[in-house]
C-alpha cells in the first residue's frame, strides 16, 4: 500500500513536471504562433490579391472631368489654348439623323467612288500643278451620303517609279471630299483611296474615348515583407469610393492615382502595369461598324481612271501663276515624299543616306536621349544594328520596356532609351522607373554634342484629348527650358504614325484617335526649333501595310533624315 502510494505519488509528480513543461514550451512558442498566423493572414491577402487581379478592372471608373483632381487648374492662356486646339482638330458632330442609324444607312467603301478632276475633257499634268479627286461616299443601299465626317486616307503613288506622297481630304459635309496631291515627280502617278471609318463609327470612337478612359486599365503592385495586393490606377479615380494614393507628380502636376491596399501604405508601391483590355464598349448594333473588310480600311474605287501621266514642270511663268492662283485656297505643302524608295523632305536639307561608317562618323562624340513609347525605341534599336561599334549595356531591364543603354566607347557615342511616365501601357515598369519626360528633360545638361529624340502618342488614345495637351504642355515647355540654357540641343520629335486595325484594335487604337493627337502635337510645337519626323505621312504615303511598329525600310527613311540633319552634307 505504502510503496503504491510512493509510486502514485512519483506518477503524479511526473505528470505535474510534463504538464508543466508542456505549458512552458507552449508559452515560449507564442512567438511562433503569431507568427503562423501572420503568415496564414499574408497567405490570405496574397490569396485576394490573386483573385483580385483575376476581376481586374472592378467596373467602369470613369473619368469624370468635373472632379478638379482631373485636370490642373490652367490659366487664360492655357484655357484659350486649349479651346483653338480642340476647334483645330474638330471633327462634324454627328447629325440628329446619324445617330443609330442602321447599318444600311451608313457609309459604305464598296458603293463609293473618286474620280480624278476634271471629270470629263482631258488635261495635261506638270509637276508643280495639285491634282484632284472627288470622293463620292455612298450607304450600304447605294445612296448618296448627305453629310460628312467619314475618315478617308488619300496616297498618290507610283510603285515602278518607288514614289509615293500623302494625299490632303477635305470634307465638304455634304456626303463628298476633295483628295488633293502635290504633283512631285515625272511619269505615272496612282490616286489610292481608303475609308478607315465611316462617320457613324468615328461617333463610337468619339463617345468612347470621352465616356471610357478606363477601357486599358492599369494595375501597380504593393508589397511590403510578406504582405501584397495589386490595385487599379489610373489617371484619374472616383474619389468617393475607396482611399486612393496620389501619386501626382510635384514637378509637372501630372496626375496619376491608385486604390490604396488595405494593409499596405501608399510607399509600397512596386510596379506599374497595364491590366485585361475592357470587352463589351459597343452597345445595340454598333459592331457593324467595326467589319474588316467591309468598313475598317477598304479601299475605295476609281470612276473612271485612278492615275494620270505627270509631264515636266513647265517653266512658263503665267502658267504657274495662274495654276497655283486658281487652287491658292488649298495649296497643300506636305512634309515630303518618297522616289525611289527613299523619303525627300520637302522645305528642309538635301537628303543623304547613311550606312555604317558614315553613321558612326556623324554621330561621333554624341549623346543621343530617348524618351517615349515603343516607336522611339525602334530607333534605339536600329541605330544599336547600324552602328557597328555600339554595343547595348545590360542594364538588366525587363525585354521591351528599358530603360536601356549602348555604348560605342571608341567614338564615344551614347545611346539611351527610357520609356515616358504613366499612362503607359507596358508590362510591367518598375515603380522607381515611372518618369516623365519633361522632368527627364530638365536634368539634361544639353549642347551641340546632346540630341534628344521624343516620341509621345500611341498610349494616350484612350483618353480625352485634353490629356494629351497637358502632357505635351509639360514637355514643351520643358524643351523651350533646355533650348534655352543648350542652344545647340538637337530636339526631334516623332508624330504618330497610321497602324493596321481590326474591330478589336480600332477601340484601343484606331488611326482617327492617332490623327486627333497629331493635329495636336503639330500645332504644339510649330515654330519651335525642333525637328518633326512626319512618321504620319511616311507611313501614309510608303506602299508597305501600315503597322504599329513601322517596318524597318521607313525607321531607316527616318534615321536618315535625322542624321541629314545633324550632319548635313
Ligand atoms: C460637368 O460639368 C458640365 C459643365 O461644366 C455639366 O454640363 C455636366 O452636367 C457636369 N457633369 C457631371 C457629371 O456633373
Ligand atoms: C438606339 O436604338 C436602340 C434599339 O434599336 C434603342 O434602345 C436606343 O434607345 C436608341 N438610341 C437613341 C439615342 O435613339
Ligand atoms: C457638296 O459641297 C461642295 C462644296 O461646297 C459643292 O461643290 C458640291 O456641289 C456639293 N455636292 C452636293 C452633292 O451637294
Ligand atoms: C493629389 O495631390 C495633388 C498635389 O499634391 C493635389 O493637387 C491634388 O488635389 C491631390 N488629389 C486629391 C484627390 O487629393
Ligand atoms: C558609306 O558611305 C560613304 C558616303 O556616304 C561612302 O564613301 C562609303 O564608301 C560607304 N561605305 C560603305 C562600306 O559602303
Amino acid at each position: 500500500m505504502g510503496t503504491m502510494w510512493r509510486s502514485l505519488s512519483k506518477y503524479i509528480c511526473i505528470f505535474f513536471l510534463l504538464a508543466l513543461s508542456g505549458l512552458f514550451f507552449l508559452f515560449s512558442n507564442i512567438n511562433i504562433l503569431e507568427k503562423l498566423k501572420c503568415q496564414a493572414v499574408s497567405m490570405f491577402y496574397q490569396h485576394q490579391s490573386s483573385i483580385h487581379s483575376v476581376f481586374l478592372p472592378e467596373g467602369p471608373s470613369p473619368l469624370d472631368r468635373n472632379q478638379s483632381y482631373c485636370s490642373q487648374e490652367s490659366s487664360p492662356e492655357e484655357a484659350l489654348e486649349e479651346r483653338d486646339l480642340l476647334e483645330s482638330i474638330a471633327w462634324p458632330q454627328p447629325q440628329p439623323h446619324s445617330v443609330n442609324v442602321s447599318l444600311k444607312k451608313t457609309s459604305d467603301p464598296a458603293h463609293s467612288l473618286f474620280v480624278i478632276l476634271p471629270a470629263e475633257g482631258r488635261r495635261e499634268w506638270h509637276v508643280g500643278d495639285q491634282l484632284e479627286a472627288l470622293v463620292h461616299m455612298y450607304d450600304f443601299q447605294g445612296r448618296p451620303k448627305s453629310y460628312g465626317g467619314d475618315f478617308l486616307l488619300a496616297r498618290l503613288h507610283s510603285s515602278n517609279l518607288g514614289a509615293g506622297v500623302a494625299g490632303q481630304v477635305l470634307d465638304h459635309r455634304n456626303g463628298t471630299y476633295s483628295a488633293i496631291f502635290p504633283l512631285l515627280w515625272q511619269g505615272s502617278a496612282q490616286v489610292e483611296m481608303t475609308l478607315v471609318h465611316p462617320s457613324e463609327a468615328v461617333h463610337v470612337l468619339r463617345r468612347i474615348r470621352e465616356e471610357r478612359p478606363d477601357r486599358i486599365p492599369f494595375q501597380s503592385l504593393f508589397r511590403s515583407g510578406k504582405l501584397s495586393q495589386t490595385t487599379v490606377c489610373n489617371l484619374c479615380l472616383p474619389t468617393n469610393q475607396k482611399p486612393l494614393c496620389n501619386y501626382t507628380d510635384p514637378h509637372t502636376g501630372e496626375p496619376w492615382y491608385c486604390y490604396k491596399p488595405k494593409l499596405l501604405s501608399c510607399d509600397t508601391r512596386i510596379n506599374h502595369a497595364r491590366g485585361p483590355y475592357v470587352n463589351h464598349l459597343l452597345v445595340n448594333k454598333e459592331a457593324l461598324l467595326f467589319q474588316s473588310g467591309v468598313n475598317i480600311k477598304v479601299p475605295i474605287h476609281p470612276s473612271g481612271s485612278d492615275s494620270v501621266i505627270v509631264l515636266p514642270e513647265k517653266k512658263d511663268k503665267a502658267d504657274v501663276e495662274r495654276s497655283s492662283m486658281k487652287t491658292e485656297s488649298t495649296r497643300i505643302t506636305p512634309s515630303g515624299y518618297y522616289f525611289q524608295g527613299s523619303w525627300r523632305a520637302l522645305g528642309g536639307g538635301v537628303m543623304r543616306q547613311f550606312n555604317a561608317s558614315s553613321a558612326t562618323q556623324c554621330l561621333k562624340g554624341k549623346v543621343v536621349y530617348m524618351y517615349g513609347d515603343s516607336t522611339v525605341r525602334q530607333w534605339f534599336e536600329y541605330l544599336n544594328t547600324l552602328v557597328p561599334d555600339l554595343k547595348e549595356f545590360n542594364l538588366y531591364s525587363p525585354k521591351n520596356v528599358g530603360p536601356f543603354m549602348a555604348v560605342d566607347s571608341t567614338h564615344n557615342i551614347l545611346l539611351k532609351y527610357r520609356c515616358h511616365g504613366p499612362p503607359i501601357r507596358f508590362n510591367t515598369v518598375i515603380a522607381s522607373e515611372m518618369r516623365y519626360v519633361a522632368n527627364e528633360l530638365d536634368g539634361l545638361t544639353g549642347g551641340s554634342k546632346t540630341v534628344v529624340f521624343i516620341s509621345i502618342w500611341s498610349h494616350f488614345s484612350t483618353f480625352p484629348v485634353q490629356v494629351y495637351i497637358r502632357r505635351l504642355r509639360h514637355i514643351r515647355r520643358a524643351v523651350v527650358r533646355l533650348l534655352d540654357r543648350a542652344s545647340g540641343t538637337l530636339v526631334v520629335m516623332r508624330s504618330a504614325n497610321l497602324q493596321a486595325l481590326d474591330p478589336k484594335v480600332s477601340l484601343y487604337n484606331s488611326d482617327w484617335f492617332s490623327v486627333q493627337l497629331d493635329g495636336v502635337l503639330r500645332a504644339m510645337f510649330r515654330g519651335l526649333d525642333v525637328l518633326l519626323i512626319d512618321a504620319w505621312e511616311m507611313t501614309l504615303a510608303h506602299h508597305l501595310p501600315h503597322s504599329l511598329h513601322p517596318p524597318p525600310i521607313i525607321i531607316k527613311n527616318m534615321i536618315d533624315m535625322i542624321l541629314s540633319h545633324v550632319c548635313p552634307e
